[in-house]
């Protein structure tokens, strides 16, 4: 039995854009959400307060924050990586945070630079604060099925991180498949063990299709009641501190799906396909999604 709505959290423009090897226009960035949101997405994850070093793509944070701040219909979640950039996520008018923690030792120091136990310790500072301000934070597990490093990630090391996320007050849990090795040979026993220690409602799926297999997964994990799944337009996307990660699966191709099996999502196709068409022209390259290329031959 599939749910009958599923919630797509739209990541283009943070998971997407952080990874372009050009730097994005700030007015390009902010055209792009608007169009998102007419299309009728909930969540678009706007961009993230983390280190401009680490991260200059997104360096323009504040200024894509304040240049959505009236743009009504949809939440706009940020990441943070720690009290600093909460702090100015809050001040720039972010309503909705996100803390990202890994499944796996290698990948936590090469994208966050310090170890699961330490992230852990910042983010539950960050949950702290955020329930004084009444800020929900979702919380995303990186590398929950393979790790460039270490290979196959046991299930239990994501049912840990997950049960620690869940008891600091995350309000939902994104397990991302960060390099897209997952099948649904792996993700649904993964997903079984996760389920042991946190509630189904407060689970998100967040595939790449590496290995062209997050459609598979999307639907594995449907099957097995999950009803928030995250994508990216166009299939844009990758992450910079993973080594060989292609895109997030492409939205186009998530609600072409859903459409096909009656699942409602208030996402409409075709304005959906002109924010892609929108950001594909921007960055001059043909679309990662395979819905938005068939559309767009007839
Ligand atoms: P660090 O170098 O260990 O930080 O980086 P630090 O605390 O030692 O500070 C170093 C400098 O950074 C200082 O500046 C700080 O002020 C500054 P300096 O004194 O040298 O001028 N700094 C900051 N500046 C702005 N905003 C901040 C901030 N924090 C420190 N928030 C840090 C540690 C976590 C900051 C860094 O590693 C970082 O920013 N990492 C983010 C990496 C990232 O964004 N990765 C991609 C997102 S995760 C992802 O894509 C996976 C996901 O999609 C799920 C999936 O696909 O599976 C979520
Ligand atoms: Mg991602």
């Amino acid at each position: 039995s599939i749910p009958k709505f599923v919630k797509i959290v739209e990541v283009g423009p943070r998971d997407g854009l952080q990874n372009e090897k050009d730097i994005v226009p700030t007015a390009i960035k902010v055209e792009l959400i608007k169009m998102l949101v007419s299309s009728g997405l909930p969540v678009v994850e706007a961009t993230s307060f983390v280190s401009p070093k680490w991260v200059p793509q997104l360096a323009d944070a504040k200024d894509v924050m304040e240049a959505i701040q009236n743009v009504g219909g949809a939440r706009f979640p940020v990441l943070t990586p720690n009290l600093k950039g909460f702090e100015a996520a809050v001040a720039a008018g972010a309503k909705e945070v996100a803390i990202f923690a890994s499944a796996s030792e290698s990948f936590s120091k090469s994208n966050i630079n310090c170890t699961i136990e330490d992230s852990l310790t910042r983010y539950r500072d960050i949950a702290l604060d955020a329930r004084k301000l009444s800020i929900p934070v979702r919380g995303y597990i990186s590398c929950v099925v393979g790790c460039p490093v270490e290979g196959a990630v046991p299930p239990s090391k994501v049912a840990y991180v997950a049960k620690e996320l869940y008891d600091m007050g995350c309000s939902e849990i994104s397990l991302g498949d960060t390099i897209g090795v997952g099948t649904p040979g792996t993700v649904v026993p993964m997903l079984e063990t996760v389920l042991d220690v946190v509630p189904i409602d407060k689970l998100a799926v967040h595939f790449h299709d590496t290995y062209g297999q997050a459609l598979s997964n999307i639907l594995a994990s449907l099957q097995m009641g999950i009803s928030t799944v995250d994508s990216s337009i166009s299939g844009l996307g990758g992450c910079p501190y993973a080594k060989g990660a292609s895109g997030n699966v492409a939205t186009e191709d998530v609600v072409y799906m859903l459409n096909g099996l009656g699942v409602k999502t208030n996402v409409d196709l075709e304005k959906l396909m002109l924010a892609g068409d929108f950001i594909c022209k921007h960055l001059g390259r043909p679309s990662g999604s395979k819905t938005a290329i068939a559309l767009n031959r007839i």
